[in-house]
């Protein structure tokens, strides 16, 4: 009687050993794969063109990136957005090989229009990391791409004009005078006791007045498009591109160029792509940590949420969101603040796939 038992034991064991097994080989099946932050389906289709034709993840996430800075996908990617205090656009790119870890990255580049292919050409043909501002589009053009190219276009230089017309509101300072208005702005003195415990009281209006969170809110403000590519291979590779935060004070970078912050891939593990307020997530470098999270076993969807409601004990009025992707193709997405949308396009697929995540 017992034996029977313990046989009946095993074969249940072995039964749903093998579902597991069974409901996760298809998932290995799913690269080639292409996962991007919001419904960009012209860079998702252009990177899966890539990679489906057998190119490296990291010419797909060129292609797909550099896809949406042609298009300037919802005004904050590519040339023609985002106006900083003086109305200038520049440039925020990043590449990662999450094979070899090299990263290529530009921030605050002037001029060039191509941020992404930039980024790329830095990657493969030096040494660094990162370049930034004029000598970004120095490199740039020297290793043959186009420029000078005027970054602005009619619509960021109305956008422009109509901020100034509002006394350049809403704008990132914070403890400066003058508060209402264009600067130039000085430290508001915060030598006393007493200017101290106002300006901590200022700060925590400045997080509730409805107009300055509807700047931060905005979903055209904070844009970035960040890719995640799997190539036939199993190579993973991640790339980013925007043009920063709209009013931003000249020289401003965000999340985008820095990797573990706005995208983060390793081959053996996965990757990730993040968006939103760069400012607050390039502070805690949300997909370094859902890649690690990966690493030690916790399956994308958690992963994802842990790194986002780290964010949010600190900062619980900040808007972001993060997708994750394991090496097997398994992804999930987690937000905070506003609804996230992520486009998916795997083998099993017709067309790009949008996924909704509610906060
Ligand atoms: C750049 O383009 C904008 C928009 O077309 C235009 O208003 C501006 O004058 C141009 N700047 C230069 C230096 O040509």
């Amino acid at each position: 009687m017992a034996q029977k038992n313990l046989s009946i034991t095993i074969l249940l064991l072995f039964v749903s050993s093998s579902m597991v097994l069974g409901h996760e080989s298809p998932n290995s099946m799913q690269y080639p794969l292409v996962v991007s932050t919001w419904p960009f389906l012209e860079a998702v289709r252009a990177a899966w063109r890539a990679v489906d034709s057998g190119f490296s993840a990291v010419d797909a996430v060129v292609e797909g990136c550099s896809a949406c800075e042609e298009l300037r996908c919802d005004g904050t990617v590519g040339p023609g957005g985002s106006p900083d205090e003086n109305g200038e656009t520049t440039i925020d790119a990043l590449v990662m090989d999450g094979t070899t870890m090299e990263v290529g990255a530009v921030a605050a580049m002037r001029y060039v229009k191509d941020g992404i292919r930039t980024a790329k050409l830095l990657m493969q043909h030096t040494q660094h990391t990162l370049l930034v501002g004029e000598k970004a589009s120095a490199f740039a053009i020297t290793m043959g791409l186009t420029g000078p190219t005027n970054l602005s276009s009619p619509e960021s230089m109305e956008k422009w004009n109509k901020w100034k017309e509002n006394g350049c509101q809403p704008n990132f300072w914070k403890n400066v005078k003058p508060a209402n208005s264009c600067g130039p702005y000085h430290p508001k003195d915060v030598s006393s006791v007493a200017e101290l415990t106002e300006v901590t009281c200022s700060m925590s209006n400045r997080l509730e007045d409805p107009a300055s969170n509807s700047h931060h809110i905005s979903l055209h403000n904070h844009d970035t498009i960040s890719m995640a590519a799997i190539d036939k291979t199993g190579h993973i590779a991640v790339g980013t591109s925007t043009n920063g935060a709209t009013f931003k004070i000249p020289g401003r970078v965000g999340d985008g160029p820095i990797a573990g912050s706005s995208a983060y891939a390793d081959s053996e593990v996965g990757a990730c792509g993040a968006t939103g307020d760069g400012d607050i997530m390039m502070r805690f470098l949300p997909c370094y940590q859902v890649v690690e999270s990966m690493r030690l076993g916790m399956e994308p969807k958690l992963a994802a949420k842990d790194a986002i409601s780290r964010i949010a004990r600190k900062y619980p009025d900040f808007v972001g969101a993060v997708f994750a992707v394991d090496k097997n193709g398994l992804h999930a997405g987690a937000c905070h603040g506003w609804t996230f949308q992520y486009s998916v396009r795997s083998p099993d697929m017709e067309d790009v796939q949008v996924f909704t995540v509610l906060p």
